[in-house]
């Protein structure tokens, strides 16, 4: 298993981005100015991609795992890829998420607590309305852990 940087065509990984947020125009705010990483393990398997949101805060934009690989721990590796190799850098691992049972216990998992919340991010941002699990997103919780 090996973790590489992508430095050009981040849109070749479109179809893993669109799975963490699904409105392009939405990625293209962060993924120029992102770092994106792959995690490879016979075939990619899973993507991030992190920023500097400045005063030692770094922040999880987008993470996702093909579908027919999740629950294999590749998400929690990337994470911890990301922990070690931003330790020294930055002081807070930051990620915004709605309110959704489908991230939120995993991040809970790979050591975030809840920090604050940003009312109607999804439905002030987004140019239709975003459902998980059959629940509509409206607010953006943020989840923090210390590096
Ligand atoms: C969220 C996501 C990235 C997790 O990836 P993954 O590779 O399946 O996660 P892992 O297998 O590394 O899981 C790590 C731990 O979190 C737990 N976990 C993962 N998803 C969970 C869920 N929905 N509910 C409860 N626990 C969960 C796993 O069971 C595992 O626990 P363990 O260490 O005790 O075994 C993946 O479900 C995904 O790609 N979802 C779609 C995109 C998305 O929503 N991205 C996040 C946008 S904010």
């Amino acid at each position: 298993m090996e973790i590489i940087e992508v430095i050009e065509n981040k849109k070749d990984y479109i179809e893993l981005l669109l799975l963490a947020d699904e409105q392009e125009d939405m990625i293209d705010r962060y993924l120029d100015k992102g770092k994106m990483y792959v995690l490879n393990d016979n075939g990619i398997k899973c993507e991030c991609v992190v920023t500097n949101e400045g005063n030692g805060v770094l922040e999880i934009k987008n993470i996702a795992t093909v579908p027919e690989y999740q629950g294999k721990g590749y998400a929690k590796a990337m994470i911890d890829f990301i922990i070690t190799k931003y330790g020294e850098e930055y002081s807070t691992l930051q990620v915004g998420t709605g309110d959704s049972l489908s991230t939120i216990p995993f991040y809970e998992k790979c050591g975030f607590v809840r920090s604050h919340i940003i009312s109607n991010f999804f439905t002030d941002n987004y140019n239709h309305p975003i459902y998980e699990e059959g629940i509509q997103l409206v607010d953006m919780v943020y989840l923090k852990r210390v590096l």
